[in-house]
């Protein structure tokens, strides 16, 4: 692994490896002669930080804290900087206007960025983000999101990128080091299992290492390997019964030990439960005022003076944190305030949503709509007025705040972030805008009466659903919120061009699907949100966008049919227990089979399968040969636009039986006709198993095969391996 990690951060920084290994060197040896220098007190003012909000009345904000997520106070006399901590993935937070009116590029979802399995492109995201967080005065991002999705009722789907490790992985290691290209930290979290949002506070997260090490834990370590944040932020869960941020077999035994990591690990906000957690691996205490208790303050210098166990300790959380700083050239590249370049932001973030959108029905070629069409029903969604966002401590809004806001938070300080906001770009603007000839309406969707009578009136209706998430809560069920389903079921029953836009934050059902002309999932497509969309629609854009996660055809499907907690737990943001509530979820019932290789072991078929999506244009992907754990094969574009196609390939058998797995992807532009020969090295770990301490691979025969979707596989191909057994 440390091989890797250095390989995948002179990557990331575009370095040879040598230089990098020399930067790492310089690093550490800088951050031993500093921490050496560092008085008692100093030591424990690195370890911990505060909510850098004025959210409570008793916290002492410095004049030089930037308001926003955190804030660690640095050591002038050592010329350690403080530390200024923005959320998050999506771009920078807007914490409700806090420091002001004017606000950043929300980036489309994780879920719509990693539908555009586009690496390069979602590092142009983290880079474009990075620098924004930067001229607002921020030195660190918490960003890096990549839990896999476990559960599709999950709040915080939205925020990540996928249910399978390697492309999440690939994902989030490309989004790091975007960021961190702008000389910032960015963290990978929240390690780990932290996979619904029910409980979050205590659920206890029950998997095998194995199946942990094959899965979860296996995107963390290809994030970190690929973008080497400079922070891992621990999870608020428990995982095998101890907390994530006081887990020593997931901080010191996993992260530190295994995958030699060198950076720190911070903890959530309101994630520290006692001064032990730094004996079992967490170096910094977050937002302290939300925990009981500042146990990384005086409790844990006391400790360090009278017990080597904390002192040995203290010492190793002040030179993690110090090498982050300055592997990352936060001293030498402090942030410089300064106006946003708005429009370059939007370019990015629209070239993100135009990527990310899944075209996931078009019978009769209905799409892309012709520029004659003359009479056009726009319908629900407040496509009259902007595109939906997820809540929760991720959530960025543009200049002004948002278009519009529901309320649903009910009462008291939380109830401020607990809106379903709109970001200010209309689909129907941007839909009206391409038809200047044509009578184009729009209808609400308050009523069935009033939608069906404009549906039937259209040549096309186009009807947009919405479905907010947020972080603190999760979906009881994959239904449209607010009675859409029925709405979209009438509205396809009165017409049957009716075109379905989706912007949700994850997978839904779709009782309506048979009766519709097309179906386009937009996710949360961020600031440029209603233009991507419309490109689509009119074939501006020919969708690429691949379904980064299953979208099951029925709870049934899932692992756990009900939500864990649903009805039990009382809901709660931070997800603290009420008296008497435990609860703990068995992911050993899936292991390391998520997803669509849940659905492959059970047999049974998605409603859109992993890795499904449709084009404008056609594609051949063939001519798969392996030699080694290298393949070759050919893409070709055999039909009549310009397009893109994402090239998939899957393990599907191994010596002990079928078994499948994504082992390697490519997106590829090609014109009309064009072909282009592709090669992949495959990651031996994806053919692995975790067992006895390493990865362990069977001698026998291995089969591959080319997928247009985890379902729909061509020929496969094999090749034999011999055992090989290594540790990370
Ligand atoms: C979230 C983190 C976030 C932190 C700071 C927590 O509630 O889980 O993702 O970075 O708050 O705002």
């Amino acid at each position: 692994m440390q091989k890797a990690l250095l390989l995948g951060a002179a990557f990331a920084l575009g370095l040879p490896a040598a230089a990098w290994g020399r930067a790492v060197d310089v690093a550490e040896a800088r951050a031993r002669t500093v921490e050496a220098k560092m008085t008692p007190d100093e030591r424990v003012m690195m370890t911990h930080g505060i909510l850098a909000l004025p959210l409570f009345g008793d916290t002492m904000l410095p004049p030089e804290a930037v308001l926003g997520a955190g804030y660690v106070a640095g050591v002038p006399r050592l010329g350690i900087p403080n530390l200024t901590e923005t959320d998050a993935s999506l771009g920078v937070a807007y914490n409700n206007g806090a420091r002001g009116p004017e606000g950043a590029t929300p980036l489309p979802s994780g879920l719509a960025q990693a539908a555009t399995w586009n690496p390069a492109l979602v590092r142009k995201g983290g880079a474009t983000i990075g620098a924004e967080a930067k001229a607002k005065g921020f030195n660190v991002l918490l960003a890096g999101g990549v839990n896999l999705m476990r559960d599709p009722r999950n709040g915080r789907t939205f925020e990540y990128f996928s249910e399978d490790p390697l492309l999440a992985g690939v994902l989030a290691g490309e989004a790091i080091a975007g960021i961190q290209s702008n000389r910032m930290i960015s963290t990978v979290k929240h390690f780990a299992l932290n996979s619904q949002e029910t409980a979050r506070g205590f659920l206890d997260a029950r998997l095998s290492d194995a199946a942990a090490r094959e899965s979860d834990l296996l995107a963390f370590q290809i994030a970190i390997e690929r973008g080497n944040p400079g922070s891992v932020m621990c999870a608020y869960n428990q995982v095998e019964g101890a907390y994530a941020c006081g887990s020593d077999y997931l901080l010191n035994q996993v992260l530190k030990r295994d995958w030699h990591y060198k950076g720190f690990v911070m903890s959530d906000w309101g994630a520290v439960h006692g001064l032990e957690f730094a004996l079992n691996g967490l170096d910094q205490q977050s937002g302290a005022q939300l925990d009981r208790q500042l146990f990384f303050g005086a409790p844990l210098k006391q400790a360090a003076a009278s017990d080597r166990r904390y002192a040995a300790r203290l010492a190793d959380m002040n030179r993690r944190i110090l090498y982050a700083i300055y592997a990352n050239g936060l001293d030498s590249a402090p942030p410089e305030k300064k106006p946003l370049d708005v429009e370059a932001g939007l370019a990015v973030a629209d070239e993100v949503a135009r990527e990310g959108i899944v075209l996931l029905r078009n019978q009769n070629d209905t799409l892309p709509l012709a520029a004659a069409v003359k009479r056009v029903a726009v319908i629900g969604g407040y496509a009259d007025t902007g595109v939906v966002s997820g809540g929760g401590s991720s959530q960025v809004q543009m200049t002004g705040g948002p278009a519009a806001s529901v309320p649903v938070g009910g009462e008291g300080p939380l109830a401020a972030i607990l809106q379903e906001t709109y970001h200010r770009s209309v689909p129907l603007t941007a839909i009206t805008k391409r038809l200047p000839a044509a009578d184009v309406t729009f209808t609400r969707g308050n009523y069935l009466t009033d939608a069906v009578q404009a549906a039937k009136d259209a040549d096309v209706a186009i009807i947009f659903a919405t479905g907010w998430r947020s972080e603190g809560f999760d979906v009881p069920d994959l239904s449209l919120p607010y009675g859409q389903d029925d709405l979209i079921a009438a509205v396809a029953k009165a017409n049957p061009r009716t075109i379905v836009v989706l912007e949700t934050g994850g997978p839904v059902l779709m009782p309506w699907l048979n009766d519709t002309a097309a179906v386009l999932q937009a996710w949360y497509p961020g600031g440029r949100g209603g233009e991507a969309i419309a490109s689509v629609l009119f074939g501006e854009t020919n969708p690429s966008g691949r379904l980064p996660v299953t979208f099951p055809a029925s709870l049934g499907q899932l692992p756990r049919p009900v939500l864990p907690g649903l009805g039990t737990i009382q809901p709660d943001f931070l997800g603290r227990p009420k008296a008497g509530e435990r609860l703990s979820v068995n992911y050993d019932i899936e292991g390391s089979d998520i997803g669509y290789r849940w659905n492959a072991r059970q047999s049974q078929k998605a409603l859109y399968p992993f890795g499904f999506g449709l084009s404008y244009t056609s594609f051949e992907v063939s001519g798969l040969v392996l030699s080694g754990l290298h393949a070759r094969f050919t893409v070709a574009n055999s039909g009549r636009r310009a397009g893109a196609e994402v090239a998939q390939l899957y393990l599907v058998g191994r010596p002990d039986g079928p078994r499948q797995r994504l082992v390697g992807f490519q997106k590829v532009e090609l014109a009309p006709g064009e072909r282009r020969e592709i090669s992949l090295d495959l990651d031996p770990r994806l053919l692995a198993d975790w067992a006895r301490a390493g990865w362990t691979i069977r001698a026998g025969l291995y089969r591959f095969a080319l997928g247009s979707d985890a379902e729909h596989l061509g020929p496969s191909v094999a090749i034999s391996l011999p055992a090989k057994h290594w540790k990370d």
